[in-house]
């Protein structure tokens, strides 16, 4: 938003008078723009996620069905990221309170100088609290189907959950739904095309997650073959940027096949983690892309490899996969088919039900390398 556009501001307000006050101050200005009095906390949330304001002002003493600071609470909690402030009067002291959702409080009687500071200087703090918060996006791929691809991206997302970083998975193998399957969940469980197709905001997206056991949010793919041309890359690239705001990590397993919507997934990610096995056939595909990658313009610190299954070489030996990749792989996964089979048949992460196995330590490692990286979450660039 540029500095012309006035802040969006809603008043949530039953008291008339109150309400005609703040108009009345807000009538000699333009940088701010009153656009809704809501006289009923029970459609207030409603009516602040379809207006999407750039901030909202409750009244602390507000009656009915949902009081002031049940209304405050209850749009913390929906996650929108729009910062509120209290108004109140002296007989009835607010505290302000970041951690309720409280940015800021307003006491009666306020001049329209002092109104507009508070809103301005409560959405400049949640700018910048939003772009420190940039979240990582980070893609599982190989060019090929059966090299661990969905086993990694989902164990990997479950070991960055366990590290403190809020994370989201999406299935981004949009025709198979791989994680679907995976993870057991019903048909008629909601997908990325149960999204709105026009305005998506972060209430429709809380609404379609999977809330898988294991702590991660998963953003199934359609539950049909054919559904899966319906999702373009601009819907992919909204539901992205959306999913990036409200979380610290998203994952994405990709489909082994290339599209527009995969190359879209490629553009946005910091890091594309790219799955090999010793077999001749990965090998060929992964140079195959890696000269498109090339082309593509990606800086070569963007791809980082992860050998999976390491210890069970098939006819090609590490030296071999080391000078066919240019550089020694970043990352590798052992084998243990006992463990990977009884998980995957369960749609659990074997990172959770054993974490003291060799492979789950070594997706812990790379969950730790992606999420720390040793760079400043906040720097924006792209490696
Ligand atoms: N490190 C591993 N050790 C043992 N089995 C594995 C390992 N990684 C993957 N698998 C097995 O390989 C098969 C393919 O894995 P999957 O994650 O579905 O691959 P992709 O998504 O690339 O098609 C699955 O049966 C899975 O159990
Ligand atoms: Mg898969």
């Amino acid at each position: 938003m540029t500095d012309t556009q006035p802040l969006r501001l809603i008043l949530v307000e039953d008291v008339p008078q109150v309400a005609q006050y703040v108009r009345g101050l807000l009538a000699a200005q333009a940088r701010l723009q009153l656009v809704d009095v809501v006289t009923d906390g029970a459609k207030a949330l409603g009516q602040i996620q379809q207006l999407r304001p750039d901030v909202v002002i409750v009244d602390a003493l507000l009656q009915g069905r949902v009081k002031g600071l049940r209304l405050v609470e209850q749009i913390h909690q929906g996650g929108l990221g729009i910062p509120v402030i209290v108004l109140t009067v002296p007989q009835n002291p607010v505290e302000r309170d970041p951690e309720l959702g409280i940015a800021a409080v307003l006491g009666m009687p306020f001049s329209g100088f002092e109104l507009v500071n508070v809103v301005v200087s409560v959405h400049n703090a949640s700018l910048a609290a939003n772009q420190s918060r940039r979240s990582a996006l980070h893609v599982v791929f190989a060019p090929k189907g059966g090299v661990g691809k969905t086993t990694l991206a989902f164990n990997l997302a479950v070991a960055m959950g366990q590290l403190g970083t809020s994370t989201a998975l999406v299935d981004g193998s949009l025709q198979y739904g791989d994680l679907r399957s995976l993870l057991k969940v019903p048909v008629d469980a909601p997908s990325i095309l149960d999204l709105p197709t026009d305005r998506i905001g972060e209430a429709d997206l809380q609404d379609v997650l999977w809330r898988d056991p294991s702590g991660i949010d998963i953003l199934l793919a359609p539950p049909r073959v054919e559904y899966a041309e319906m999702v373009t890359p601009r819907d992919m690239e909204k539901v992205l940027s959306m999913l990036r705001r409200v979380y610290g990590t998203v994952v994405v397993d990709m489909a082994a096949t290339i599209g527009d919507v995969s190359l879209a997934l490629f553009d946005a990610a910091d890091v594309i983690l790219q799955v090999v096995t010793y077999d001749s056939t990965t090998i060929r595909n992964t140079l195959a892309v890696a000269e498109a990658f090339r082309a593509i313009g990606y800086p070569p610190g963007k791809v980082q490899y992860v050998v999976n299954r390491v210890d069970s070489s098939g006819g090609i030996s590490p030296d071999d996969l080391v000078r066919v990749l240019g550089r020694a792989p970043e990352h590798s996964v052992v084998s243990d088919g006992r463990l990977v089979v009884q998980c995957n048949n369960e749609g659990i992460p074997f990172v959770l039900a054993n974490p003291g196995a060799q492979i789950s330590q070594d997706v812990v490692r790379i969950a730790s390398a992606l999420v720390g990286g040793g760079r400043p979450v906040a720097a924006g660039s792209r490696r």
